[in-house]
């Protein structure tokens, strides 16, 4: 066990994401025997608390432990729920941190967590700065006794401008290397994975580049509308809740050069050199092109009438924000020029799913004219979720007379690897920043180079000429003029193919 003894301190330890979120995915790594021996979670928020009524509620009385905790005991559950300490701020973050010092202090002396601290901020991004700075007047950014570390939450930024200043604010406290921003499809399996399958094997990365590759397709779907976050949500949109950050994630992970090594810092510098290479789109032409933006309507699914986006609760009733995003776009660099990127993003479709779709050129000659089903063209699908798993589709004989070529796959699904228990996307994010591992963290430079990508497209929705917000009916794959961003290299894939 590499990890050291520590203190994770919670800001915003009331709110949602303790309890479904961060506790459960502490409590596995508990189960799975990866916390240190010391350790300290300390939730604060204004809320009044006591030790006792927190570990009750984010523990011994929430529903989302209740299927982790199975069969285990009550002490191995109450030792675990011993380890939860609270501390109410009062009625503002912006307060005096002194009680709150002095708990961190005595819990530390006591419980022997070496002054090793992660501070996670589970806040509003409006307040980042402010509990930055008030815990530097209490020393608590001083790492000349033990380590300390600040945890954020998305969004981060709302715009380029908003996510520089968001850095600065941070920054004037803490060193870049103790700020570790979360993005949670960076926790996944199967996203890291990507880097896997492109520098560990010999039979992709000779192919993965403008002279074998067609197109890059990106689908994130989901079934939900926004559920009760239409407030967030209608001052957001798809293009921020989702594009920014997970999907130009793992643009950047298929994207990348091979880095020197599997360092952070190795990794994040090609990454950030990777969205630095997206072409900007400056004019109205390319931006009216290229992108679209749409939202679910009132609708039927599966008999069942579904609200239309600008019917729900917070959502404003002539609001234009985007529920659905497809972005078509080209990276200028060496490997990629010239290659379409197709990338949509939305809530309220026919499944949920995440998927990355390498689509290999045809063959230069073509000497088979029967190939049926298998429209001549080598895909590599890499799923990210659900069915993790990979799955190639290549042509093969179809038995019998002549030479008709009929499409096969070969696939590989993760859970076939049944002795490895698939840590949940929090658990490895915080097992990694408890051990000082920023790999899977985005840095700042990072964060802006995406925002430098998005901003033109989000001014253009905001204030340019014949954009329009399209309807789509809830349980289909989008507006139908998304076809037309994709038509010059064929169709979307329907995913809930095989
Ligand atoms: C969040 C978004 O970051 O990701 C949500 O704010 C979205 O709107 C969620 O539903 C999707 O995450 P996942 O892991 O379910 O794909």
């Amino acid at each position: 066990n590499r990890t050291e003894n520590q203190m994770l301190i919670i800001f915003g330890a009331s709110g949602d994401l303790t309890a479904r979120k961060l506790v459960p995915a502490l409590f596995n790594l508990y189960k799975g025997g990866h916390l240190p021996k010391n350790f300290v979670v300390l939730g604060v928020s204004r809320s009044n608390l006591s030790d006792d009524a927190f570990r009750k509620k984010v523990v011994t009385e929430s529903k989302y432990l209740a299927d982790r905790i199975g069969n285990q005991g009550e002490d191995f559950v109450n030792a675990f729920a011993n380890q939860l300490f609270y501390e109410d701020l009062g009625s503002d973050y912006d307060t005096d941190y002194g009680a709150l010092a002095k708990r961190i202090a005595d819990l530390n002396v006591a419980l022997k967590t070496d002054n090793n601290y992660i501070f996670y901020l589970s806040t509003p991004p409006s307040l980042y700065e402010i509990v930055s700075k008030n815990l530097t007047e209490q020393g608590l950014n001083d790492e000349s006794q033990g380590w300390k570390r600040l945890i954020v939450e998305k969004p981060f930024g709302y715009d380029l401008s908003s996510a520089k200043n968001l850095n600065k604010g941070l920054q004037k406290y803490f060193k870049e290397s103790q700020i570790y921003r979360i993005d949670h499809y960076l926790g996944k399996e199967t996203v890291q994975n990507l880097l896997v399958t492109r520098f560990a094997n010999s039979i992709f990365e000779p192919l993965w580049n403008r002279n074998y590759i067609n197109h890059v397709e990106i689908t994130n779907a989901e079934t939900v509308g926004v559920e009760k976050r239409g407030g967030y949500y209608d001052k957001s949109g798809a293009l921020r809740d989702m594009f920014q950050n997970h999907l130009l994630q793992i643009v950047s992970l298929v994207i990348m050069e091979p880095p020197i090594g599997s360092d952070a810092e190795e990794i994040r510098n090609e990454k950030v050199k990777a969205l630095k290479s997206l072409r900007i789109m400056k004019d109205e032409e390319t931006l009216y092109n290229n992108t679209i933006r749409a939202q679910y309507v009132a609708s039927e699914v599966d008999g069942e009438k579904v609200k239309g986006y600008r019917e729900e609760e917070g959502v404003d009733p002539e609001s234009t924000t985007e529920t659905y995003a497809a972005i078509k776009f080209f990276v200028d660099n060496w490997r990629w020029s010239g290659v379409p990127f197709y990338v949509r993003t939305a809530k309220r479709m026919p499944t949920k799913v995440t998927e990355v779709v390498i689509h290999f050129k045809t063959p230069h000659h073509q000497i088979f004219k029967d190939s049926g089903a298998f429209n001549k063209d080598n895909k590599l699908i890499i799923r990210i979720q659900p069915d993790e798993g990979m799955l190639i589709k290549f042509g093969v004989k179809v038995p019998g007379q002549g030479f008709k070529v009929e499409r096969a796959n070969l696939d590989f699904y993760y859970s076939s690897l049944v002795e490895n228990h698939v840590m949940e996307a929090y658990e490895r994010l915080l097992l990694d920043a408890m051990q000082g591992d920023a790999t899977l963290y985005a840095r700042a430079d990072e964060v802006e180079a995406a925002w430098e990508f998005v901003d033109p497209i989000l001014n253009y929705w905001k204030n340019g000429k014949d954009v329009r917000t399209y309807g789509y009916s809830a349980g289909v794959w989008g507006p139908t003029n998304a076809d037309e961003l994709i038509d010059g290299v064929g169709m979307w894939r329907n995913p809930s193919e095989n």
